[in-house]
């Protein structure tokens, strides 16, 4: 056979693969008994729970001075080094919050070496010693991570990360352990905190030794037997009349205009897919994290009146350092606040700035040097880069808003390049102050009909 009959075979059977996972029908449009139950959702049980996530957390063992470390900060927009401080005082918040369980979907830990691991355990078992139940599904960060070292000095030396494995044992009392199902594929697993609820608790990550998967990468997906699981659980729990909420980690949904053009790695892989299965089981919030940033979004299917909500949750350890509470009532109405971790010990009044700050100035860093790449003059670069960095501070908080008449990006006076520059990606940045309905931060959403107050 020649090379490209080869070559022309190998895409034709990847067109046959993507087109299965994109166009095969779902179970209930095949199956009438399901499909009428399926058209009436079974009612939210009355439920008050907390949800954060992205905890980056680093064990301060690991080395918190030196070259090495400075150097992993400073390109950072994260506070790592507050990370375990931060942890606590949320811990602490939360333990004081009327809710009976707390969902974490994701980078749990910042390197995912096995100590940070087991001092986030140590802060999970304080949730758990004051009767809050905890479900927890690994981020792209916790699992064969490349990156886990410690610092000394001038370097920074590999240390042992963790296997999938070794992840649902150290987690094994927050979701594994007392799981309805699991996955043979992935770490996904259904729990029932409370009598009526399903957690759909989804691994969408890539790592190695998950199947297919051959190296750890940022973006996420879910191969075509835990596509095949997740349908099956939500069949299961149609049938048994169980209301499900889902949680994972890559969100299902765009979180701004061009999200999935721009940064792919940031929705999971087939993200339409992927919603509109989860909805099609009445899915009506999913729980997400990954980008950093407060922000709710919703998509809905008119033809078949679906909707699923897609609540992103912010890092616990960027600005603005946030978690939700989220309390559905009998009504089916879900009271969504979110609070703020305002001070730790060692930024007792100013941690906001603070954390303000190292999101700002690490965006504009990043930003300038990207520009100046294009060939702009260093100043005009930063001056362009502190614009770019004020509109990813603003989505980061969520319920972002341009102030009136203020454009996004200033062009008045440009040089050439830098204008050529702007005109080809200004629409990027114009897209990250619009915020897509509904609000971010507090707004209770109508899980019957799918709006919002
Ligand atoms: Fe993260």
């Amino acid at each position: 056979m020649t090379r490209i009959v080869y070559l022309a075979l190998i895409v034709l059977l990847m067109l046959v693969d993507i087109g299965c996972i994109a166009q095969q029908p779902l179970s209930h449009e095949t199956d009438p008994t399901l499909k009428a139950l399926l058209d009436k959702p079974p009612a939210y049980p009355q439920v008050n729970f907390a949800v954060m996530t992205d905890l980056h957390t680093y064990n301060p063992d690991l080395g918190t001075d030196g070259k090495a470390f400075e150097n992993y900060v400073a390109g950072d927009y994260k506070l790592i080094k507050e990370s375990a401080e931060i942890l606590q005082t949320a811990v602490g918040q939360i333990n004081s919050e009327n809710v009976s369980f707390v969902l974490v979907p994701g980078d749990l830990t910042d390197h995912g070496d096995r100590s940070s691991h087991e001092l986030v355990v140590q802060y999970l078992e304080q949730l758990q010693a004051s009767g809050k139940k905890v479900y927890v599904v690994p981020g792209n960060h916790d699992i064969d991570n490349a990156n886990a070292v410690r610092y000394a000095g001038d370097i920074a030396l590999r240390i042992r990360n963790i296997t999938a494995e070794e992840f649902a044992q150290i987690y094994g009392d927050f979701g594994y352990k007392d799981a309805l199902y699991r996955d043979s594929a992935s770490l996904s697993y259904v729990a029932e905190p409370q009598e009526g609820l399903w957690l759909l608790a989804l691994d969408s990550c890539r790592y190695q030794g998950k199947v297919g998967e051959e190296e750890t990468v940022t973006a996420g997906r879910f191969s075509p037997q835990t596509l095949g699981w997740i349908e099956e659980v939500l069949a299961k729990a149609a049938r048994a009349g169980k209301a499900v909420i889902a949680m994972e980690h890559h969100p299902v949904t765009e979180h701004f205009d061009g999200q999935a053009r721009n940064f792919p790695e940031y929705v999971i892989e087939n993200y339409q897919a992927v919603s509109r299965l989860l909805a099609a089981y009445n899915v009506r919030l999913v729980f997400t994290g990954h980008f950093h940033a407060q922000d709710i979004t919703e998509r809905a299917w008119p033809d078949t009146s679906k909707f699923l909500f897609d609540v992103e949750t912010g890092s616990l350890i960027t600005f603005p350092c946030p978690y939700r509470v989220i309390n559905i009532d009998g009504a089916q109405k879900a009271a969504i606040r979110t609070a703020h971790i305002q001070s730790i010990a060692s930024h007792p009044s100013d941690l906001q700035g603070y954390a303000e700050a190292q999101l700002e100035n690490g965006v504009a860093a990043t930003a300038a040097s990207m520009i100046a790449s294009y060939g702009v003059d260093g100043a005009e670069a930063q001056k362009l880069a502190a614009q770019v960095a004020r509109a990813v501070v603003a989505h980061m908080a969520g319920d972002e808003k341009l102030p009136a008449g203020q454009p996004a990006i200033q062009e008045n006076g440009l040089s050439p390049m830098a204008w050529i520059g702007v005109e080809l990606r200004k629409d990027l940045v114009d897209s990250l102050w619009k915020d897509l309905p509904p609000p971010d931060n507090n707004v209770t959403l109508d899980l019957n009909r799918g709006v919002w107050q």
